[in-house]
């Protein structure tokens, strides 16, 4: 489902694998055996088995279609919990879809993310939605995250003040199945709610409920991600005999030989795709979120947009400092074909009659080459169409580049003690009982 190519790296991407094919058998062993664990953290690997789970959500997502009740999605969430459906909706959805009618939208939800506490941006937001018409979908797989919980204390309030008794019927909640503050407010409560399964962390969590459900409510049959799942974990995790066709397994060596021994610390994914700009977002989380580890290991990934960035970053990337190794995302097929109208203004001739997708493939080619003469290394991951079953696909392999690459790496790719600290100052600072030892410290 995707292709890789490699003459651009300046090394010899085959070799690199096949040299250390035991070492990444045993990884792809490894991890296989730990996706079963409900104590570890490599349930993601499994999620397309659970097809029950993907009927559930489809189901509840239809019956809310069909009843008209609604017209707004408020997803409240952040980090993890926000950027797998945030990227999903932009790859599948028209840039205008929140201002399609509700028939083109086939009564889809519009969809809004509250993923900030900027007190103005969620003041305009909140207050500028008709609540009578919204269905708020808290995400919080720790089910106490401040930022996402204190939007959600708002949209109580002000549901508890508009629509009276009925306001639990605006809320459905996302989080573990038992544990935290939340899910013991939904059994309470009796509120709709998913879980997240206990082994799959935030960044990890995009074909659970956290990017399902949303999706589903946007009108998305979900079940086409399992499907696209089913075919990556065949070929990624199952197939062990001949890694180099592995494309998570070729990437993860990629990274790690570019950091490690060529000291290319920067990586930028860059898709030649708006839809995609996304994706670049939420594989800068994954990759910082898991790789960045104690002690001082990691690569920066950036993200970048292709053909847009050519006008902003390419620049550096091209001629400034030689530490970075690009992965260009490519789309082979789009849905569309844009012509350029022939054109009798003087000139412009040598547009006159193309079409963008013409223009944008010999941009992303050009690019690559450009860079290659200035030595600078990269790879093409190239994706026949943006459709349901590709994504899945993309992002389990760049799920599992990452996993491979924090054992490659000999880190724990599913923690975060960096962002835990950062949570309990926030709370020292607003003088939260239980958080003085922090300020302590700091004195
Ligand atoms: O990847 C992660 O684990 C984090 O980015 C979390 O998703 C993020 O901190 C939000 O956490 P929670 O879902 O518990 O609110």
């Amino acid at each position: 489902m995707l292709k890789l190519d490699s003459n651009l790296l300046k090394f010899n991407l085959s070799e690199l694998v096949s040299s250390q094919e035991g070492k990444l058998q045993a990884i792809l062993q490894d991890l296989e055996k730990r996706s079963t664990d409900q104590n570890d953290w490599l349930g993601w690997l499994a999620l397309h088995n659970d097809s029950k789970v993907y009927a559930e959500i489809q189901a509840y997502a239809d019956t809310v279609i069909k009843s008209n009740k609604f017209e707004n999605l408020i997803v409240l969430g952040i980090g993890g919990s926000a950027l797998g459906p945030q990227a999903l909706i932009q790859a599948l959805h028209s840039p205008l879809w929140n201002e399609l009618s509700a028939e083109k939208r086939k009564n889809g939800l519009k969809v809004y993310f509250v993923d900030n506490v900027d007190p103005d941006w969620t003041h305009n937001l909140l207050n500028e939605l008709n609540l009578e018409k919204s269905l708020f979908c808290v995400i919080t797989k720790s089910g106490g995250t401040a930022e996402t919980i204190s939007a959600f204390l708002w949209a109580i309030d002000n549901l508890k003040k508009k629509i009276g008794n009925n306001w639990k019927d605006h809320l459905v909640l996302i989080t573990d199945p038992e544990k935290g503050t939340l899910r013991a407010f939904a059994n309470k409560e009796n509120v709709k709610s998913f879980a997240v399964p206990p082994n799959v962390g935030g960044r990890f969590s995009v074909f659970s409920a956290v990017g399902l459900l949303p999706l589903a409510l946007t009108g998305i049959q979900i079940e086409k991600f399992r499907a696209g799942l089913v075919e990556a974990y065949k070929d990624l995790v199952e197939k062990k005999d001949n890694l180099n066709s592995n494309i998570a397994i070729s990437l993860a060596c990629a990274l790690i030989e570019a950091d490690q021994k060529l000291g290319k610390k920067i990586n930028p994914l860059m898709p030649y795709s708006s839809h995609l700009g996304r994706i670049s977002d939420w594989y800068v989380q994954l990759v910082a979120e898991s790789l960045g580890k104690t002690p001082q290991i990691g690569i920066t990934p950036i993200k970048a947009v292709g053909a847009t960035d050519q006008h902003s970053q390419l620049q550096l990337f091209a001629e400034g400092p030689l530490d970075k190794i690009i992965f260009f995302l490519k789309v082979t097929e789009f849905t569309h074909q844009f012509k350029v109208p022939e054109t009798i203004i003087e000139g412009f001739a040598d547009l006159a009659g193309e079409t963008l997708n013409r223009l944008i493939e010999a941009q992303q080619k050009g690019t690559a080459q450009a860079l290659a003469q200035k030595n600078v290394p990269s790879l093409t991951i190239e994706m026949s169409k943006i459709n349901e079953e590709n994504l899945a696909y993309l992002l389990f392999t760049f799920q599992l580049m990452t996993a491979v690459a924090g054992s490659l790496y000999g880190i724990d790719a599913f923690n975060q003690p960096g962002v835990e600290l950062s949570k309990k100052y926030t709370y020292a600072f607003l003088g939260k009982a239980g958080y003085e030892q922090y300020l302590k410290d700091l004195k």
